[in-house]
């Protein structure tokens, strides 16, 4: 069988697309339209805009049928477990997953092995990642040392070494005066401060959300306070410091409270929701389904109700996939002994195009949330669709469908409750920095 995807196959100078329904936010798009591609820099868009070419043996020309363009998408949380435990996943495999779930920008977490808390990590990471793929990688760098808590990194030659933020994730930074150091320090270098909000006193040998179902299955909760404690102190340090501050993974309606308050008071703060969260409760632990536990836990229908109202009103920012990577070596076991995580890249636009065909959400808001928003949040260039700007799109195909296996994942890991179900849509095109960084392999552009 051939493999699911095809990566960095040579990019053609001229790539011409043929009606197809393209869509940015950013620049209020929302249209049949041609695109022509030239030397990776798009060159004519809008209405017939390719009536006159004519694409000659060494081009591709597209037919845009069924088919949605977007700008490429950001993921600013992903796990690659490189170094350290590259079984999971490397850089290589991480890439590959993301391009072919329409990333065109990644930023990987420091929990690697050792933790990217100093800048020949980052630069070890950054240097690989672009030898690899066109697909941009930042690492996030740690914010104390070892993820100890307790003494800052160098966040300054973590920045210079290519990091857009920093972030401890996996575990909580702990102790106030430690976090209130910290995004004074991070203010002063324009990093980006993402927490993962956890007090860990109160998830000592948790297992899943606490409520009925934990108690029903015998297994320790984690409770939404553990979340929400964290973030009602993190919103008033950040509103002290004036730093720049994200919040990872939101997973409690009590969250988004506090969130709300905080950005109607103007703070400077953002927050990300997964996509798991968005569509699972703990409902789906009740098998001790293993691809279900996850950090911080899925948890009840009403904190799904209240993150969905939040994307939607922009007090969640933006989505990411919190992409972790396991084997079946930290999966295939009982519930108790298993790592949490689970992979995203390569199923997020798929498990969301069904959201937004079902009308949960704008199209314009999920390509926003998934896009613009993490780039602004980066302080990245805000991929477009626009005349003059390189390539960074992916085509979406809404009818394709497909069925999560492992052979047709990128990843090396298929460590995701979704395994075995049928998609339908799925993204067959991803071009990055002007390049083709994936191409599906029932999407033959000679052929389309
Ligand atoms: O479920 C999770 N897995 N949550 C985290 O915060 C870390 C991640 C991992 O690294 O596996």
């Amino acid at each position: 069988m051939l493999p699911a995807v095809s990566m960095n196959s040579p990019t053609p100078s001229l790539i011409v697309v043929r009606s197809i329904q393209a869509l940015d936010p950013s620049t209020s798009l929302d249209e049949e339209v041609d695109v022509v591609i030239e030397q990776g820099v798009i060159t004519r868009l809008g209405r017939n805009a390719a009536d006159q070419i004519a694409v000659a043996d060494h081009g591709w020309e597209l037919s845009g049928k069924g088919k949605r363009m977007f700008p490429g998408l950001i993921d600013m949380h992903v796990h690659f477990r490189d170094p350290g435990h590259e079984y999971k996943e490397d850089i290589a495999s991480g890439l590959a997953a993301a391009a072919a779930g329409g990333f065109v920008h990644v930023c990987p977490m420091a929990n690697t092995k050792p933790i990217n808390d100093r800048a020949n990590l980052t630069a070890y990471m950054k240097l690989k990642g672009k030898e690899l793929s066109p697909v941009g990688l930042h690492p996030v760098g740690a914010i104390t040392m070892g993820q100890q808590g307790q003494e800052l990194t160098e966040m300054a030659d973590i920045r210079d070494a290519g990091a857009l933020a920093v972030s401890d994730d996996g575990v909580c930074v702990r102790s106030s005066a430690v976090m209130r150091k910290a995004l004074e320090y991070a203010r002063t270098c324009d990093l980006l401060v993402i927490q993962h909000a956890e007090d860990h006193d109160l998830t000592v040998g948790a297992q899943m959300h606490e409520g009925a179902i934990s108690t029903r299955l015998g297994l320790k909760g984690w409770p939404r306070a553990a979340e929400e404690i964290i973030v009602a102190r993190d919103l008033i340090l950040a509103e002290l410091t004036g730093a720049r501050y994200h919040l990872a993974h939101v997973s409690s309606a009590g969250s988004v409270r506090l969130l709300r308050d905080a950005k109607d008071r103007g703070i400077a703060v953002s927050a990300e929701v997964t996509p798991h969260h968005l569509l699972l409760t703990d409902s789906r632990v009740l098998g001790y389904d293993t691809a279900c536990k996850v950090n911080p836990p899925l948890r009840e229908e009403q904190d799904r109700q209240a993150l969905w109202e939040a994307l939607l009103d922009g007090t969640i920012d933006v989505i990411a996939t919190d992409h972790a990577p396991h084997s079946t070596i930290e999966k295939d076991c009982e519930f108790s002994e298993a790592s949490p995580g689970l992979i995203g890249l390569e199923l997020c636009m798929a498990l969301l195009f069904q959201q937004a065909s079902e009308g949960r959400i704008r199209w314009s808001r999920l390509v926003e949330s998934l896009s613009q928003g993490p780039a602004d949040l980066l302080k990245l260039p805000r991929p477009q669709l626009k005349v003059g700007q390189p390539a960074n799109f992916a085509i979406f195909d809404e009818g394709m469908e497909w069925k999560v296996e492992r052979s047709e994942l990128a990843s090396k890991s298929w460590n995701t409750p979704f395994l075995g179900q049928t998609m339908r849509g799925r993204v067959v095109l991803t071009m990055a920095q002007g390049k083709v960084a994936f191409c599906h392999r029932d999407f033959d552009p000679a052929r389309e």
